[in-house]
């Protein structure tokens, strides 16, 4: 391991650098989705070779880094024919040095997962799927245009769990039609699962027009967010129960299954991004790629890379981040760090909303880190804005 190469040296950690890969194709676009994902696959091929040739501009920059995870979003990225991914995933083993151990997250929606698809991932090296179930619930999933229902969810955990794959689940909090007991039946259900790893997400309508729309319309179709609030604690203490340790605002595991790809942002460790919209930083950098389809295609068939912007990361920006992002874990920050930020500001304001923050237990302070309380993490978003 190198963890002072100059270009993967992480501010913060000496941790080992990922890549991420957007894969954007989609069956049909989910009604609360707002990821950048296309439902016309007949760029799909001319995507492939761009991923690959993106890869190959990469592979200087990234000379001698270890990396030791690779993650495959999207999108749908279990929707990749076989023989693709393992073109993908063997262009990147012979472009970058991909331990050997690595973590290999493949992203699949539950219909696509068979017997067949789960050995050829692991055959490609996939060692990690992490399953869209949100719901185990057919009218939920239904209310949502998911093309699966639970029991595809349910034989897509055993098959994957069947090929000695680690596997994450993903459920949404929030659904229309959802009650607080098919909620609770859905969260019991995914810890029975076999799943090391699960991520709960409140749903979020603020970028979906379809689904505030929905919800103006019929608002009893929606839980309101003090029945939300009050689940989402109930969830924490049922998953407590069940093994799972919170270490991420919307992420839980077993002992040893942290998603160790996802650590990497909010631990600011350098990942490279490929792929139309990903972004990553790398080398103190912060860089996006364009998030038009055809024009990522067209770029990388002329031999450039498509990035829409690239700025380096001030002093001043690395100490926000390193707030903003940590705090998002259940570890917390150094107090210290968090204190002389609120000093530094200089904002009477933020320094009063910081001390009531405290006072009301949103935040505490333990063996010298401050970290959100599990009522904190609720409200986490509006309390992050004020670092930003
Ligand atoms: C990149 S997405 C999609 C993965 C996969 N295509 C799928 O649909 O299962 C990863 C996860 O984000 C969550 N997600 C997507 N849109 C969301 C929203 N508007 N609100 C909350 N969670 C959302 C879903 O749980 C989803 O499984
Ligand atoms: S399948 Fe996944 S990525 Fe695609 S639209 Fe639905 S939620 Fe979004």
């Amino acid at each position: 391991m190198t963890p002072d190469h100059p270009m993967t040296r992480s501010p913060d950690h000496p941790i080992r650098p990922g890549i991420y890969v957007h894969l954007p194709y989609c069956r049909v676009r989910c009604s609360y989705c707002t990821f950048v994902v296309s439902t016309d696959a007949s760029s799909a091929e001319a995507y492939q070779d761009a991923l690959l040739r993106e890869i190959a501009l990469l592979a200087p920059e990234a000379e001698g880094a270890p990396f030791d995870s690779v993650y495959l979003g999207g999108g749908t990225p279990s929707l990749t024919p076989a023989a693709l991914l393992a073109r993908l995933l063997d262009g990147m083993r012979e472009s970058f040095d991909v331990v050997a151990g690595a973590e290999i997250t493949l992203e699949a929606n539950p219909e696509d997962v068979s017997p067949t698809a789960a050995r050829d991932w692991a055959t490609a090296g996939v060692t990690r799927v992490s399953i869209g179930v949100q719901s185990f619930d057919d009218r939920e999933l239904a209310a949502v245009g998911r093309r699966h229902d639970a029991a595809a969810a349910r034989r897509a955990l055993q098959t994957v769990a069947g090929a000695g794959l680690s596997i994450s689940g993903d459920l949404i909090l929030g659904l229309p039609d959802q009650s607080p007991e098919s909620f609770r039946a859905s969260l019991g259900e995914l810890c029975r699962s076999g799943a090391g790893h699960v991520s709960i997400y409140l749903l979020e309508t603020d970028q979906s027009k379809t689904t505030q729309e929905d919800r103006r319309l019929h608002p009893s179709r929606y839980l309101s967010d003090d029945a939300q609030a009050d689940l989402w604690l109930e969830m924490g203490q049922t998953l407590a129960r069940e093994g799972f340790s919170h270490y991420e605002i919307s992420n839980w595991a077993r002992p040893g299954q942290q998603a160790r790809h996802n650590l990497k942002y909010w631990k600011r460790a350098p990942t490279l991004g490929l792929g139309v919209s990903a972004h990553e930083f790398w080398g103190g950098r912060r860089r996006a790629n364009v998030s038009a389809l055809l024009r990522y295609v067209e770029e990388l068939a002329a031999g450039r890379r498509p990035v829409a912007r690239d700025a380096a990361v001030s002093r001043e920006d690395g100490a926000r981040e390193r707030l903003v992002l940590g705090l998002r874990l259940s570890e917390g920050v150094p107090a210290p760090e968090v204190e002389d930020f609120v000093r530094a500001a200089g904002e009477p304001t933020l320094a009063e909303d910081y001390a009531s923050w405290r006072d009301d237990h949103l935040l505490e302070e333990a063996s010298g880190r401050l970290r959100f309380t599990e009522r904190g993490f609720l409200v986490s978003n509006e309390i992050l804005c004020r670092f930003v």
